[in-house]
């Protein structure tokens, strides 16, 4: 039998906070991401979806509970991951291939065979022509198509990607959304993927994941999407399907981030 891509059992996150409290993010998660799945994790703003991402990444080790990959035990970074971080992380210092080059570059393969697969990467994404700008001379939805071709040229076999279009307009985001998804079909990698946004989420997974509020969220429900593929991100919104799962799913969203926000209005005062 395969292994899942991912696995948590009875994972539970505790950070010691400035003031020397301890504050549980997550709490008992159990979470399975198949191999070549697209799932995506939705929950109201502070819940720890980025906490569960950074700890699929080996980031962060979890105070209680294992995270598996593909059936081993992670201890230290996950090295069959790919991670597109929630805020921009591309190096200001390097150029878009230099930037798309630096992870096949680190690990010490040969300079000609990684500019021709750089090369390859950025115009899979749409950059050809970009190789020799830097992020600051790029648009926020190239430096994100930058990002997304790092990520895709290590070949990861689990791709984590943390809200990943938010700061986008609707119009560069459905763009990108539906480049991922072609991306994906491909080659059919595991796919974690968080957001806050229910549309996104519905529109582009196998399965949608919902956490509670924080603290201690944990996933309150799981819903399979079996909307037919490929899928157009913009076309699927408007089907009777696609409003039938919304409206399931919102059901439980909506009042864990009324929740959350009451939480977090509660934090600010205090
Ligand atoms: N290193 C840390 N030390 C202390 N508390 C932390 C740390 N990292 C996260 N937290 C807290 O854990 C909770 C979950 O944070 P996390 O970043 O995972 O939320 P999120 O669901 O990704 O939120 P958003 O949707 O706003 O990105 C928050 O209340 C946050 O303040
Ligand atoms: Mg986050």
């Amino acid at each position: 039998m395969n292994h899942p891509a991912l696995e948590f059992t009875e994972v539970t996150c505790s950070f010691v906070t400035p003031d020397g409290n301890h504050y549980t993010a997550v709490r008992d998660v159990n979470l399975t991401i198949g191999d070549g799945e697209f799932v995506s994790v939705v929950g109201p703003t502070g819940c720890g979806k980025s906490t569960l991402l950074n700890m699929s990444a080996g980031l962060l080790s979890p105070s209680k509970g294992t995270v598996k990959v593909f059936g081993e035990e992670l201890t230290g970074l996950n090295k069959r991951a790919g991670y597109m971080f929630q805020a921009e992380a591309l190096m200001p210092w390097r150029t878009a291939i230099a930037n798309v080059s630096a992870g096949l570059q680190f690990a010490g393969k040969p300079q000609n065979e990684v500019k021709e697969m750089a090369e390859h990467w950025l115009a899979r994404v749409g950059l050809r022509g970009f190789e020799d700008r830097y992020p600051h001379e790029l648009s926020g939805g190239m430096r994100k198509r930058v990002a997304l071709a790092q990520t895709l040229i290590m070949d990861p076999d689990i791709i984590l990607m943390d809200e990943p279009f938010s700061a986008l307009d609707i119009q560069t985001r459905q763009l990108m959304e539906n480049e991922v998804l072609d991306l994906w079909a491909q080659k059919k990698k595991a796919v974690l993927f968080i957001t806050h946004d229910l549309d996104e989420a519905i529109s582009i997974s196998d399965r949608v994941v919902v956490m509670s509020a924080g603290p201690a969220s944990h996933p309150i429900g799981e819903f399979v999407i079996d909307i037919a593929r490929p899928r157009d991100v913009a076309e699927v919104r408007v089907t009777p399907r696609f409003i039938e799962l919304h409206n399931a799913i919102w059901a439980d969203l909506r009042e864990e981030v009324l929740k959350g926000y009451e939480n977090q209005r509660n934090k600010v005062k205090a």
